[in-house]
């Protein structure tokens, strides 16, 4: 066994070192489990596949609550052997999302911000929490749990959670200590203001306090996180990128926001990474980020001496910026700063400080509203994250799509989305490759107007074509439709066989 006891300094929980094997033994059939980690940082990594192990001889499942996505040590074995009844909040594994679709296992997509208060108000697994296991890269003398690359629901988790076990992590630098701001919100009635006033306010602890008879169990662990390579930054992120500068640099020139524009924050995956990517390139200096997830982009603008202070929940560099980060861990650290997800994405603070939100969409409508997450209406691509606490609450509230997706075989606007996430009152910008529509202080029809301006000119005469025999058909009314119409275009694009059924 690898020995932790350098990183485990209290003596009573020293005496609790064990194997995943053992601990994993405290998980019992149907019992709901509460893990750390968010898009995939933080998340256990031994315990889980010791479970896995235990569930190939003896199947049974359990419910399984984390903060967001996890690596594939977790969602991947479990789901390989059928191991996971229920699921929330979000998750990106191609297994789970497979088991998903399949209907083996039942997930409820959630607002990120909300997930922790849902299993604490009692309407989620009946308010019992059995089980929680969080990675830790140290445990103090008090026997405090320092966290890693990411707090999510930990703190929540680990409150509400009977039995606690913990993973300490050495691959994970014990340097962390110091990153995190816990802080767990009272319920209703006796919850208090968020006394967050910027993205470097501090509100609670750094580290998450636990009553020493609560963890059962301390496990060593030396596997990494399981992050993922971003894609190379291509033409249409570029050209989304400085759509967005462009038309910054217009709002700043118009007043309507500082110089230093407002907290940033920016969605998962490839085309939000090459977005914040522009800014390093841009004039742009002094900015904040007051985001959920820290992607490698960020640590670019530090470098770039761009970016005064990011915090979020989680880290989530790609393999290149987990080696920059951990590298440099002294130069980046004191800019950054880990939050629960309850308050890097809470509703009130986003509004009150006016964040800049920006997330991807999968599919846009004429009018703007915007699917994130079910491919052809149906099938769960990720989740809807924390994109709807920030797109509700943003001062400003930006979605990317490029114009065409599936090599430009199906137009990503579309008359009447497919599944909606996003209700068009949340929309501010739809930014593609072709330009910026700005919805602010339009009607529906003026809203059609600027986004068939930016959808792909492949597709645009058959937008103008449905918009304007819409109009006709219900006279103008205030959000013209052909219903069966805006269904058989995604049933045509389906049958063209470009899309996943
Ligand atoms: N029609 C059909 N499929 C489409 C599509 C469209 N209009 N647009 C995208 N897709 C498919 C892609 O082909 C790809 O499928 P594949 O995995 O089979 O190749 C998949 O959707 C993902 O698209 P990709 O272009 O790789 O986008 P991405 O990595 O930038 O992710 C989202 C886009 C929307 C899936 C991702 O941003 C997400 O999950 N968002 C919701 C959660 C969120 O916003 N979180 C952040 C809040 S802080």
């Amino acid at each position: 066994m690898i020995d932790i006891t350098d990183r485990v300094l209290n003596a009573e929980l020293r005496g609790k070192i064990t194997t995943a094997e053992e601990a994993a033994l405290h998980i019992e059939p149907n019992m709901n489990v509460g893990t750390s980690g968010f898009t995939p940082s933080g998340y256990p990594k031994a315990v889980p596949v010791a479970l896995a192990e235990r569930m190939k001889k003896e199947p049974f499942k359990i419910n399984l609550w984390t903060g967001a996505s996890v690596g594939p040590e977790l969602d991947a074995v479990l789901a390989s052997v059928d191991g996971v009844n229920f699921r929330m909040p979000y998750q990106t594994n191609s297994e789970m999302r497979n088991a998903i679709n399949a209907n083996k296992v039942q997930y409820q997509d959630l607002h990120l911000s909300e997930a922790a208060q849902l299993t604490r108000y009692g309407y989620i697994g009946g308010g019992t929490l059995d089980v929680a296991i969080v990675e830790a890269c140290m445990i103090t003398k008090e026997g405090y749990i320092v966290p890693t690359t990411s707090l999510g629901n930990t703190a929540s988790y680990v409150k509400q959670a009977k039995k606690v076990i913990v993973e300490v992590n050495t691959t994970q630098p014990v340097e962390f200590f110091g990153m995190h701001d816990v802080y767990v919100p009272e319920d209703p009635p006796y919850r208090m203001p968020l006394n967050v006033v910027a993205s470097d306010t501090r509100i609670g602890k750094p580290y998450v306090e636990c009553p020493l008879d609560k963890i059962v169990a301390v496990v060593p662990c030396d596997v990494p996180d399981n992050t993922r390579p971003l894609g190379a930054i291509d033409d249409d992120s570029r050209a989304m990128s400085k759509n967005l500068l462009d038309f910054l640099d217009a709002e700043i020139a118009a007043g309507r926001m500082p110089k230093n524009l407002l907290p940033l924050q920016s969605g998962v995956g490839s085309v939000a990474n090459a977005v914040i990517g522009g800014f390093v390139d841009s004039d742009k200096e002094h900015l904040t980020v007051y985001t959920e997830v820290i992607q490698d982009g960020m640590f670019d603008l530090i470098d770039a001496g761009k970016l005064d202070f990011a915090s979020g929940t989680a880290l989530s560099p790609s393999p290149d910026g987990q080696k920059k980060l951990y590298g440099n861990f002294d130069f980046y650290a004191p800019k950054l700063l880990l939050r629960p997800q309850e308050i890097s994405n809470s509703p009130e603070i986003v509004r009150r400080i006016g964040v800049i939100a920006m997330n991807t969409a999968i599919e846009c409508d004429i009018y703007g509203n915007v699917n994130s997450t079910r491919i052809n209406g149906s099938r769960l691509m990720n989740g809807i994250g924390g994109s709807g606490d920030f797109a509700r609450n943003g001062y400003l509230s930006v979605f990317f799509t490029v114009s065409s997706a599936k090599k430009g075989a199906v137009s990503s606007i579309v008359p009447m989305v497919s599944h909606q996430d996003h209700g068009a009152q949340d929309v501010d910008l739809i930014v593609t490759e072709r330009g910026v529509a700005d919805l602010r202080g339009k009607s529906s029809k003026q809203r059609a107007k600027e986004i068939i301006a930016v959808s792909s000119p492949e597709y645009r005469d058959q937008l103008q074509d449905y918009f304007d025999r819409a109009c006709v058909a219900t006279k103008n009314a205030d959000k013209p439709h052909l219903l069966n119409e805006a269904l058989s275009w995604h049933v045509n694009a389906l049958e063209k066989g470009t899309m996943k059924k």
